[in-house]
């Protein structure tokens, strides 16, 4: 995973620097560093722990000074967080800063050892500092050239060359990287949060294209050296939406950014009443020809794949299997000419995501990008896109980009049930009316952050959870679960209601909390004996249900209302309470809710 920074120019790059980093500690936060030209020298400060913990080192150093540096956030794979594994890792010629992982790091270690070069670090990276080393003639694009021919697998390097002050040249394959375009001044970096401060214009490098920046030119030429025009793109991401805005933390102004990110979402995608996907490849022909799909996805993006397998199948009566990404891909998937594989995925780079997408194209199947970052890996190799609209998400654990993603499965399965023919046009009127209202009533379930407040106080010290629910609930419940697990670190289980008592009843006993979701009307009788089930082994249970649901107040010892909606609408509503006691859970507990420990945002390692 891990963050790069670049920069050169008048300002004093230590501070660009660290500033660019601080925007990309969602990336990875088990180490922090930078290398920095200081008369004539590379200087590097670095050290294992938060960006904190660096930028107290460099006091006690002496920070360094200079007009051209890299940085570096880590996110540890090859050697465990230390001071001796961080980057910028160097030679006496040059430094490098890298996101990824390089596959045949021990190969090149061997051909490095056999001539004549020691490691000190138990790194990835180091091999491919060490690798530019042996290659370096005095010319750094030619050096770089060759040291690409060795490597295998993914980067994103920033580099300096001792010879060449004046210059930062990068160079990625499978790892983000854009080249942030300033006034006399120019940047790298792993995402657009590290350099909008600064600028909004960049280039987005393609795979194995070499930048060199200087402070006031760019210049880009493909691996075998031949020079490329680049479109400069904007970023229209405001500086205030990558920022806290006034909240404690970056998940609960996210938590709260959800009635505006589905608002921005669907809107644009409701034309005369009826779902438009505007997606010029995914006509009503090719939509009707689908004969099955596939979600692929990580993490929180498959939960909202879950979702979009019960809407899909319920309305389009189409048949949906929902995967998780790193199983898909080894596990030789039956696709069938006619199928559609739908991609979800708020960052666009998750590798072993891009990795399902890039094996469904190989079978020549259709794909389509559900995803949040404009123009990431994701989004430009998908044969259609659609574009979630929820800005820039930070805190590692996803709120607002579930939201969006579930919003757009809504769609999705509006669409292609009229298409179909399964819904009349006025059920499709009514369903996007329905989800066009989900904004305003977002608002009014925000307006119970105490409830849930009240409600984490009494799981604060609790060791086991359980959420249950049947159907959309059931999905739901895995990411409440998730959610909760991730911040909090109370250990959570997500059951299907039913399938509770087939053994997993056991590990209930007097006082173990149990979050029962009971949004679903055709399911409301089935989901009170359940509760019953578990209260009459002495759980304490939340019940989250619809407003005017019968009995609500007699079954539980806690209750959470949503405000009554269609039920198929309902997980929409239901998530927000559950992001909350996540939320005050992992806060009340003392955890650091936006960087929760062991986890990152970006995951574009396997
Ligand atoms: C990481 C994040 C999760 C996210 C998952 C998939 O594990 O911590 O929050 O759901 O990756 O990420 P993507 O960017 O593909 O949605």
């Amino acid at each position: 995973m891990c963050g790069i920074v670049g920069y050169i120019g008048n300002k004093d790059s230590s501070s660009v620097l660290v500033d660019g980093l601080r925007k990309l500690e969602y990336r990875g936060y088990d180490s922090a560093g930078v290398a920095i030209f200081e008369n004539g020298t590379i200087k590097t400060v670095k050290s294992k722990g938060r960006l904190d913990d660096m930028e107290q080192k460099m006091e006690q150093v002496g920070r360094p000074h200079g007009h051209c540096g890299i940085g570096h956030t880590r996110w540890a794979t090859h050697g465990e967080p230390s001071d001796i594994n961080s980057h910028p890792h160097g030679t006496e010629k040059l430094s490098i800063v890298h996101n990824g992982i390089i596959e045949n790091y021990l190969q090149l270690k061997e051909f490095l050892t056999a001539n004549g070069y020691t490691f000190v670090s138990q790194t990835d990276t180091e091999t491919v500092a060490k690798l530019l080393d042996y290659y370096y003639n005095g010319d750094p694009l030619e050096t770089i050239q060759a040291a690409l021919k060795e490597i295998k697998g993914s980067y994103a390097l920033g580099i300096l060359f001792k010879d060449f002050p004046d210059r930062l040249y990068a160079v990625r394959k499978d790892s983000p990287l854009i080249v942030g375009l300033g006034q006399g001044e120019n940047f790298i970096a792993s995402d657009i949060p590290a350099i909008l401060k600064y600028t909004r214009n960049y280039y987005l490098l393609e795979e194995n294209e070499i930048a060199c920046l200087q402070k006031d030119k760019v210049e880009i030429v493909s691996q075998d050296g031949k020079p490329v025009q680049k479109q400069v793109l904007t970023a229209t991401w405001d500086i205030e939406a990558a920022e806290k805005g006034g909240y404690d933390h970056f998940m609960l102004k996210e938590i709260h950014e959800q009635p505006k990110a589905v608002r921005d979402t669907v809107s644009p995608r409701v034309e005369d009443g009826l779902p438009d996907l505007k997606v010029e490849s995914l006509t009503d022909e090719v939509l009707g020809s689908f004969e099955k799909i596939h979600i692929v996805a990580c993490g929180t993006a498959m939960h909202a794949g879950m979702v979009g397998k019960y809407v899909l199948e319920k309305l389009a009566r189409i048949p949906v299997d929902v995967d998780i990404a790193s199983e898909f891909r080894y596990r030789n998937p039956i696709l069938g000419k006619n199928d559609l594989v739908v991609i979800i995925s708020q960052s666009g780079e998750t590798a072993d995501t891009l990795a399902a997408l890039r094996l469904a194209k190989k079978h020549g199947i259709h794909t389509l990008a559900i995803v949040n970052v404009v123009g990431s890996s994701i989004a430009r190799e998908a044969d259609s896109v659609i574009y979630t609209w929820a800005g820039p998400e930070i805190a590692v654990a996803s709120t607002k980009a579930y939201s969006v993603q579930m919003a757009v499965m809504y769609l999705l399965a509006f669409k292609l049930a009229l298409v179909k023919g399964e819904i009349t046009e006025n059920e499709a009127r009514f369903y996007t009316q329905k989800l066009m209202e989900i904004p305003t009533q977002l608002e009014n379930v925000l307006c119970h952050a105490d409830d849930c407040k009240q409600f984490a106080e009494q799981i604060k010290s609790s060791d086991d959870l359980f959420y249950i629910g049947r159907g959309l609930d059931y999905s739901l419940s895995l990411e409440g679960s998730l959610k909760l697990k991730e911040i909090s670190y109370i250990h959570s289980e997500a059951y299907a209601a039913g399938e509770l008592k087939h053994g997993t009843i056991s590990l209930i006993t007097e006082d173990v909390p149990v979050i029962a979701l009971a949004t679903q009307g055709a399911l409301y009788e089935k989901m009170i004996g359940n509760i019953k089930e578990v209260k009459a082994r002495g759980a304490k249970v939340l019940l989250v249900c619809q407003e005017g649901a019968e009995l609500a107040d007699q079954l539980a010892d806690y209750l959470l209302e949503i405000p009554a909606v269609e039920d198929i609408l309902a997980p929409m509503l239901a998530v927000v309470p559950l992001q909350m006691i996540a939320y005050y859970a992992s806060l009340l507990r003392g955890c650091d809710v936006d960087k929760p420990r062991n986890l990152a945002k970006s995951v574009t390692v396997e």
